[in-house]
């Protein structure tokens, strides 16, 4: 297994993350409300990122409940009303059957094996606690739809760009489809009965929208591997930065369950 399959890891990653959150955190608290989470839970949020989920849980739980943050790389204090701790979700054990809650937001579509990583995160919940977790599907078809539409020209741009780094993500070992066969891992976790949902979400171009981003950090690896040419994204760049274009997330599936007994 390759040791890093998470290729987005570098010293900026957490302006790009903050980003993701401002996208992603209304629709994910959203989902965890309908989960029914109250004052008194026990929450795990695994591959926590810069925290924004971590923290609205531990204010959410609080006086009595309690939220842990893990990340392999984590980037929070522990002085927000939650418990950091550095954990690699791919090695490193979960306890059984500890947390109310168990969430996880784009971070399965990163690992070598996530399979098992469901499986420790499915165990860590209690009988009837919630799992719920979101994870990108980089193969699916709907992945451009909001910009096609409407302007052919970034679409296919991006498209390139989105399948471009769904290989370099496979090459290094990572699982960019995963978000498409989430639905049958709950299943296979012993989740007869799962909600899922598959959304994109639009943001606006720009010098830190998630696509310049992201392709500020690609960029060396994707032409290296000859995944695109330097000319490429160059004009990708161009494009993701022009505040007047609209773009779409790639197809973001989250899933939900309650743990039997
Ligand atoms: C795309 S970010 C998502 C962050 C956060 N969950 C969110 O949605 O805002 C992926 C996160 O997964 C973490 N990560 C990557 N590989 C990991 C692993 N093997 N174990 C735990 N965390 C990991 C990264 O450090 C990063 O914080």
């Amino acid at each position: 297994m390759p040791q890093e399959p998470y290729i987005l890891k570098s010293e900026n990653d957490a302006h790009r993350l903050e980003y993701l959150a401002g996208i992603y955190d209304q629709y994910t608290k959203q989902i965890l409300r309908a989960t029914a989470v109250c004052p008194g839970w026990n929450c795990l949020e695994a591959g926590a990122g810069t925290g924004t989920i971590a923290h609205w849980l531990a204010r959410t739980v609080a006086p009595a409940g309690s939220t842990t943050a893990t990340d392999i790389n984590p980037m929070l204090s522990d002085d927000t009303g939650y418990t950091v701790i550095r954990h690699n979700l791919e090695v490193d054990p979960l306890p059984e059957s500890r947390y109310d809650l168990v969430h996880c937001r784009a971070v399965l579509e990163h690992l070598h094996d996530p399979r098992t990583a469901l499986s420790s995160l499915t165990h860590a919940a209690k009988p009837h606690g919630w799992l719920v977790v979101a994870v990108h599907d980089l193969s699916a078809p709907a992945i451009r739809c909001t910009v096609r539409r409407s302007d052919p020209a970034a679409a296919a741009v991006l498209e390139s760009f989105l399948q471009a780094s769904s290989r370099a993500m496979q090459s290094a070992g990572a699982s960019p489809a995963y978000g498409g066969i989430l639905l049958s891992e709950f299943i296979a976790n012993g989740f007869p009965d799962v909600t899922v949902e598959s959304r994109t979400f639009r943001f606006p171009g720009g010098t830190q929208s998630l696509y310049a981003q992201s392709l500020k950090q690609l960029e060396d690896r994707l032409t290296a591997d000859q995944l695109v040419t330097r000319k490429e994204t160059q004009r990708a760049y161009e494009m993701f930065i022009d505040e007047t274009r609209q773009f779409s997330t790639p197809v973001l599936v989250t899933a939900r369950a309650r743990r039997e007994s």
